[in-house]
Parts: structure tokens; C-alpha cells; sequence
């Protein structure tokens, strides 16, 4: 226990260094290539695992920006179906793609990707959803961008205490002390989910919180399922929830939409919800009192680290060449999460 919790302190610092390199080096990629037609640029292979999910379109937006003037970009929509992806990169293998990088639908599939790109000897920048490190250990030109997923779970659970402990006496509405909460998770066995989940309720225990909970379910990262669920728990426990904790704003949003319908946020009817992610969606809803807070996930620096890695290798040079980024013992750039609420709300907006 101890030991994990040492881990965990020792990669932020790690994530902290980054996060200072990186406000020093800022135009590290920000040089326009006039080298004009892409067809004269290095081509990179990606995946991303949906076109049609909130964060997702975000790091595709920053890999778009970073891929300009530098590498022809040829992008696939996996559609949330792992043997279509799997499809699309002997295609893109076929294309002629120097280097992929992959944001794999099933973690589970890593192997059989790396497999096809060791077979033509080309580097796989995983990114998003992260691999088994057996997988990342056994292909030299194998590696992960993403974050420490247990660190947002935990910045969302101090994050969660902070508030309770300021407004208990109203949010605490049977007066026991404990927080009731639901929560909505993300995609089961997708390591964010599994790490938020668990380490924003070992946190807030950790503060010398109790808690109860009420419901939890996957809403799959979205938000009209999450709405659904919402529904659903509304009906049966209404009054007796104390907090709504999200592995997402995507869900986080969806939860609001269905406690709007029941009358909450109007008058003195309130409900305490937190995210992840920090879109600007749900900035929008801090901003007007309807979240309590999120965790930025850094979806720029994500999407601009991954093409930057994908580059270097395209172009048969050492993956961290000339960038500002590091790799931790797991073969992983890991981009920092950071705690967003209304006072620090412009770092959010800015990071998007
Ligand atoms: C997470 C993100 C979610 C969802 C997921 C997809 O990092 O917080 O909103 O986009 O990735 O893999
Ligand atoms: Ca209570």
C-alpha cells in the first residue's frame, strides 16, 4: 500500500518535470515546413479508436495541427471495432506508413498490432489507451503516450474532499457524515477507468472521509448513456444521493442533463458533480455552478507528443529527438493531469 503510494509521488514529480520543460521549450515544434505537397513528407499511420467521442476529437485536433508541414497524416476512424482497426493498419501498412501510432479499441489488441509493425521493422507510438507493459517490453520500437491514469483518480478524489469539507453542512443532507455517492465509470478494463475509479474513492477515505456507495455503472465514457443512468438512480434513490463522481465530463455532462429535468440547479436544489477531462463543455459548466470541478486531461500536449514521437521515427531518428519529452521506466511520455475549478478555470481554457 505504502509502496504504491510512493509510485505514485515519485511520477507526478516526474509529470511535474515535464510540465516545467514544457512551458520552457514552447515552440519546440511551432516551424512551418514550406516543403509544400504532402506528398513529399514521411507518412504516418493512425488510429484513433472513435471519431465520435468527446476527448478523442480534441486529440485528434492537436495531432492534425502537429502533423502540418511535417508528416503526411493518413487517419482512421476504428469506430469502436477492434477488427476494423486491425484492417486499417495492414492498409495503412500497405500505403507505405513509416511509422504508426495507434489508440487502440481493445488494450487487449496491442500484441497482434505490434506484431505487424515488427514484421516491416516500424516503430508503434501507442497512445491513449495504454498497453500491457509486456507488450511495450517486448518490441524495441514500441512505446506509450498517455498519463499516469491512478494520478487523475487521485487529484479527483482530493478534489471531491476539498468540497465536501467546505459545504458538508448543506451537501450532507441525511446528516451522516458520509458522503452517498453514484458514480459513473468509464469503459470497463480501459486502465483510466479502472484507475479513476479506484483511486478517487481511496482518496477521499484516505482524507478521513466515509462514504457510501449508492450505484455505480459503466457509462462508457458518453453522454446519453450516462443520462440514462442518471434517470434510472434519480428514480430510485433521488434524495438520498450526496454526490455524482464521473470518470469523465463526456458522462459528467449527461448526469447534469438528467438532474436538470429533475429539478436540480434551479433554486436551492443542488448537486455536487465532478469530471474529468476539462473540455470546454464542461468548463462552461463550472463557470455556471453546475460542476464542481474536473481534471484536465491534456489532450494538446497528448496529441501533439504522439505525432512528434511518430515524426522522429518516420524519419529514422531516436524518438525523443528534439523534443521536450521523457520517457519513464515503461517505455511512457506521460503528460500531467492537472485540478481545474472556477479559480483556476483560464488554465483549462488555455489547455484547449
Ligand atoms: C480518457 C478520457 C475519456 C475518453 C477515453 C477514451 O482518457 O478521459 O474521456 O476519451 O480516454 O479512451
Ligand atoms: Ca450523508
Amino acid at each position: 500500500m505504502f509502496k504504491k503510494k510512493k509510485g505514485l509521488i515519485l511520477s507526478l514529480t516526474v509529470a511535474s518535470s515535464i510540465l516545467f520543460a514544457a512551458g520552457c521549450s514552447d515552440d519546440a515544434s511551432g516551424t512551418k515546413s514550406d516543403s509544400g505537397k504532402k506528398g513529399d513528407l514521411p507518412a504516418v499511420g493512425a488510429t484513433i479508436y472513435k471519431f465520435d467521442d468527446n476527448f478523442m476529437s480534441y486529440v485528434r485536433r492537436a495531432m492534425e495541427t502537429a502533423a502540418e508541414g511535417k508528416v503526411n497524416l493518413m487517419l482512421n476512424d476504428s469506430q469502436n471495432d477492434q477488427a476494423k482497426q486491425i484492417e486499417q493498419v495492414d492498409t495503412l501498412i500497405a500505403k507505405g506508413a513509416k511509422s504508426l501510432a495507434i489508440n487502440l479499441v481493445d488494450p487487449k489488441a496491442a500484441q497482434t498490432i505490434v506484431d505487424k509493425a515488427k514484421a516491416k521493422d516500424i516503430t508503434v507510438i501507442f497512445f491513449n489507451k495504454e498497453p500491457d507493459q509486456s507488450v511495450l517490453d517486448g518490441y524495441e520500437k514500441a512505446y506509450y503516450v498517455g498519463t499516469n491514469s491512478a494520478e487523475s483518480g487521485v487529484i479527483q478524489g482530493e478534489l471531491v474532499a476539498k468540497a465536501w469539507e467546505a459545504n458538508k453542512a448543506k451537501w450532507d443532507k441525511n446528516g451522516d457524515g458520509k458522503i452517498q455517492y453514484v458514480l459513473l465509470k468509464g469503459e470497463p478494463g480501459h486502465p483510466d477507468a479502472e484507475a479513476r475509479t479506484k483511486w478517487v474513492i481511496e482518496t477521499v477515505k484516505e482524507k478521513g472521509i466515509e462514504v457510501d456507495e449508492l450505484a455505480m455503472d459503466t457509462g462508457m465514457w458518453d453522454a446519453m448513456k450516462a443520462t440514462e443512468k442518471m434517470d434510472a438512480w434519480l428514480a430510485k434513490y433521488n434524495e438520498e444521493i450526496e454526490f455524482v463522481i464521473t470518470n469523465n465530463d463526456g458522462m459528467a455532462l449527461g448526469a447534469i442533463a438528467s438532474l436538470e429535468k429533475a429539478g436540480y440547479f434551479a433554486g436551492d436544489k443542488f448537486m455536487p458533480v465532478v469530471g474529468v477531462d476539462a473540455i470546454p463543455e464542461a468548463l462552461d459548466m463550472i463557470e455556471k455552478g453546475k460542476m464542481v470541478g474536473t481534471v484536465l486531461n491534456d489532450a494538446k500536449n497528448q496529441g501533439a507528443a504522439t505525432i512528434e514521437l511518430a515524426t522522429n521515427a518516420a524519419n529514422n531518428m531516436d524518438v525523443l529527438e528534439g523534443t521536450k519529452w521523457k520517457l519513464d521506466d515503461n517505455k511512457a511520455v506521460r503528460v500531467p493531469y492537472v485540478e481545474i475549478t472556477k479559480e483556476n478555470i483560464q488554465v483549462g481554457k488555455d489547455a484547449y
